[in-house]
């Protein structure tokens, strides 16, 4: 199947030039000036006039069917994926998490079955290990070399069910850090928040705005600084997830100005959402809470900027819908026991190019780099994916910059009851959207088929790190 993309504006991090592109099969085969004398032979043309070639996005946080919060998260690898690539999303990586006790194994055979034959998009997966005693190191590393999952989140939140302590981050970063692993790191100080939280219900404040007010941004600051403290003695990478404020993300800037390889993300919720979302009549502030809480507006542009500056290297969506009517409602009476999470994935593309392009906040080729390419290298991907190149898997998005479109749950494609942006009219849209050579998304249209999008094993990645507290004991 040869496929001509033609009179397309190719933007990838780096380049920004007009040219036509052959797909042959799954993989870009070809990028020319003109390929006009090609068009005989191929089997679909496909005119991007007035519109940008961009690599496919890459979300690299979702939550698909994930037992959470005393119930599971509303969209399934069918309904999720086919959401994601109407928004232009084209690889997800999502999270396996193995029970206390469990093989690293069976958590992800358990994932594989979930994924198998239903997804509309390639997918991978991280790991969340709850428990990694020195026996299961070996588990570890088989999944990092053997099975392309190559990356590990692990939490420093939610006691007494995904949290692990500070040796259990230690010993995961060293192994990680010898094996070109990256660890993920949810770093909020989950034992003094649930204190704080303990205190508050305690005082008879059970309205969903106390999620907000039991979660200090010095909760998530000190745990972005110990988890990047802790890779360091490791001698590893690290990766904080969902940052969403600025005295986290000062700690992020530190360690990186002293040249420690910190990585991190933040997600549109924290740059277009903010606390006063809480404040919303009745139990609306319900559709907001997750982790970490939304902040104080002005935390806004001191994320923009970390984008700018790379700071922040990718924005993700931590997708973990769960539904107004009958699944927020868990938490009625009790702030701490609604769903923690919200939908995201179908709209990453078109909020960030709005709020960053046409906001007048990042660059094109930013925009491209902090939504694909940047979640590609970090995570095994690239060149593979990430970037429109010869030899690159066609997961190819035809953008439609000047196209409005209004977010609404009316019309919106994951399973879930209510958008955390309504009403909102933002431009730029995927138009149609190819997944390894397959159009999936013609004219905003799903053509795909579910069982379309494949597992994608990733490699490792080498880091420059500094000598471990380990490595130290060796001489
Ligand atoms: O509220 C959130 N973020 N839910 C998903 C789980 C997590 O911590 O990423
Ligand atoms: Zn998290
Ligand atoms: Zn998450």
């Amino acid at each position: 199947m040869k496929t001509l993309i033609k009179n397309g504006r190719v933007i990838t991090a780096v380049d920004d030039y007009y040219a036509d592109v052959l797909v042959e099969d799954e993989r870009i085969v070809l990028i020319g000036e003109s390929l006009a004398h090609l068009e005989p032979n191929v089997d679909k043309i496909i005119d991007a006039k007035d519109r940008y070639v961009i690599p496919g996005g890459i979300d690299a946080h979702t939550h698909m069917d994930m037992p959470f919060g005393g119930t599971t998260s509303a969209d399934d690898f069918e309904t999720g994926t086919f959401a994601a690539a109407h928004g232009g999303t084209t690889t997800i990586i999502d999270f396996a998490i193995q029970a206390k006790g469990q093989s690293l194994y069976t958590a992800l055979d358990t994932w594989h079955e979930k994924a198998a034959g239903k997804a509309a998009i390639d997918y991978g997966f991280h790991m969340i290990t709850t428990d990694l005693p020195r026996e299961r190191i070996s588990e570890m590393k088989k999944l990092i070399h053997d099975e392309g999952v190559t990356s590990f989140k692990m939490f420093m939140a939610y006691p007494g069910v995904l949290l692990v302590d500070d040796a259990t981050i230690f010993r995961g970063m060293s192994a990680a850090g010898e094996e070109g692993g990256l660890i993920c790191m949810h770093a909020e100080n989950g034992i003094v928040i649930d204190e704080i939280v303990r205190y508050a219900i305690e005082k008879g404040h059970t309205a969903p705005k106390y999620h907000a007010l039991t979660r200090p941004t010095q909760a998530e600051a000190e745990g972005v600084n110990r988890a990047i403290r802790l890779a360091e003695m490791a001698g590893s990478p690290v990766y904080i997830v969902h940052l969403s404020c600025h005295d986290a993300l000062k700690r992020v800037k530190e360690a990186r100005d002293e040249g420690i390889p910190a990585f991190a993300e933040t997600c549109p919720q924290y740059l277009f959402l903010d606390y006063t979302a809480y404040e919303k009549a009745g139990f609306e502030g319900a559709k907001y809470v997750m982790t970490p809480a939304l902040r104080e507006k002005w935390n806004q542009d001191e994320l923009w900027t970390g984008l700018r500056m790379n700071d922040l290297q990718v924005v993700s969506t931590d997708h973990c819908p769960f539904c107004f009517k009958d699944q927020k409602q868990l938490g009625k009476d009790d702030f701490s026991k609604i769903p923690n999470g919200g939908p995201g994935v179908e709209h990453r593309m078109n909020l960030i190019f709005n709020g960053g392009v046409v906001g007048n906040r990042i660059t094109l080729n930013r925009f491209v780099e902090i939504t694909s390419t940047a979640a590609a290298k970090i995570f095994g991907l690239f060149p593979r994916k990430g970037t429109i190149a010869v030899g690159s898997d066609a997961d190819i998005v035809i953008f439609d910059p000047n196209k409005k479109v209004t977010i609404s749950a009316e019309t919106h494609h994951m399973r879930v009851d209510y958008s955390c942006y309504e009403g909102m009219e933002v431009q730029g849209v995927a138009e149609t959207v190819l997944s390894r050579g397959k159009v999936v998304i013609e004219n905003c249209k799903y053509v795909g088929r579910k069982g379309d999008g494949k597992f994608q094993k990733r490699s490792r990645v080498q880091h420059h790190i500094k000598e471990s507290a380990y490595a130290k004991l060796n001489h």
